[in-house]
């Protein structure tokens, strides 16, 4: 237990994320009588369902001793929306000194947002995304190792990753899908449909969803230029390329092992790809016919929904919209 002021402090944060509405997409025309519902966490406060699990990070080091607010550096990496949702949480926490690594070709909107919670920024290559800045965070961890003479998380002065890669943290996720089951009326979903980056957030939801029905199938999506998840699971190796071949920040982590990511393969039952046409027309379509201006994940996991939609029938199929479209906003010719 924390002090009496420190829960009351966590507790009126962790009040401020999640209870996102389950929406259900009426507007884009679905075959075969199915229905695709969105949960819909870009509504959380910095725009991301990593709003959820970082309260439960901080407060779990905090307890254990791992870090002392106002003492402590704390630091992670990003491509932007785990960095937002860790920087705001910090400074709500008294967590001053607060570093974020994010690749040098993220959307500028992003840094500017992480800078925005007083977060200090440092960039990693561009080209090489989740690799390069797990690299970087490695190397930086053991300068200071070196330079303060102790073991990792063994002083509270040393500099400490808050880091999102951590089993424990898929446990906030039953929370969203005890959300998910209160708002539907005892109905079930036949179909999870997920983009995978680290896998904190996608496979926590897959595995509380199946908890709750064994019969979910949970099918992950990659970007057809960079099937990361695809090599993990079958292929058991990661993706290596050379540069940066997507664009939908957030999924596809390639070149990092599993043992660097937060994956939990056996609650994926399938990988799909999707190619950037069908994305981009499923975006358009999310953006201008269903007004909702959501970012690339979330036209990434509803092209496959509609592609699955016209094979099978009667089904509920369940999505994230996981950021807003100004995450984005430098590059899209394509809803012009
Ligand atoms: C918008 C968005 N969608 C999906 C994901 C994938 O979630 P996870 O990293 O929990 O697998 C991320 C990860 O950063 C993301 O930012």
């Amino acid at each position: 237990m924390l002090s009496p002021e420190r829960e009351s402090l966590y507790r009126a944060l962790m009040e401020k994320v999640g209870n996102t509405p389950l929406y259900q997409v009426s507007r884009i025309p679905i075959p075969n009588s199915n229905r695709i519902f969105a949960k819909e966490e870009w509504l959380n406060p910095t725009g991301s369902t990593f709003d959820r699990l970082y309260p439960y990070l901080f407060y779990t080091f905090e307890i254990e001793g791992k870090i002392v607010p106002g003492v402590t550096p704390v630091i992670e990496v990003t491509t932007g929306n785990a960095g937002a949702s860790f920087a705001w949480c910090a400074a709500q926490l008294g967590y001053y000194d607060c570093t974020v690594i994010i690749h040098e070709d993220a959307p500028k909107a992003r840094v500017e947002q992480i800078r925005s919670y007083g977060a200090k920024i440092i960039f990693s290559p561009s080209g090489q995304y989740a690799k390069g800045y797990v690299k970087l965070l490695e190397h930086i961890l053991i300068e200071e190792k070196k330079r303060k003479g102790k073991k990792y998380g063994q002083d509270s002065e040393m500099m400490f990753c808050v880091t999102k890669i951590n089993p424990r943290g898929t446990s906030v996720y039953k929370k969203l899908v005890d959300e998910v089951r209160s708002t539907l009326n005892g109905e079930k979903f036949d179909y999870y449909i997920t983009a995978v980056g680290s896998g904190t957030s996608s496979t926590g939801i897959a595995r509380y969803l199946k908890e709750w029905n064994k019969y979910t199938v949970v099918i992950a999506v990659d970007p057809e230029e960079c099937p990361s998840t695809y090599h993990l699971k079958y292929k058991h190796r990661p993706i290596e390329l050379v540069s940066l071949p997507h664009d939908v920040f957030g999924s596809a982590s390639f070149g990092l092992p599993l043992s660097k990511l937060n994956i939990d393969l056996s609650v994926v039952d399938t990988v799909e790809t999707v190619s950037k046409e069908e994305r981009e027309r499923a975006h358009k379509m999310l953006i201008e016919v269903e007004q909702k201006p959501v970012g690339r994940p979330s036209a990434l996991v509803m092209a496959y929904a509609l592609k699955l939609s016209q094979e099978v029938e009667n089904k509920n199929i369940i999505i994230c919209f996981s950021d807003p479209l100004w995450k984005y906003e430098d590059s899209y010719p394509y809803l012009k």
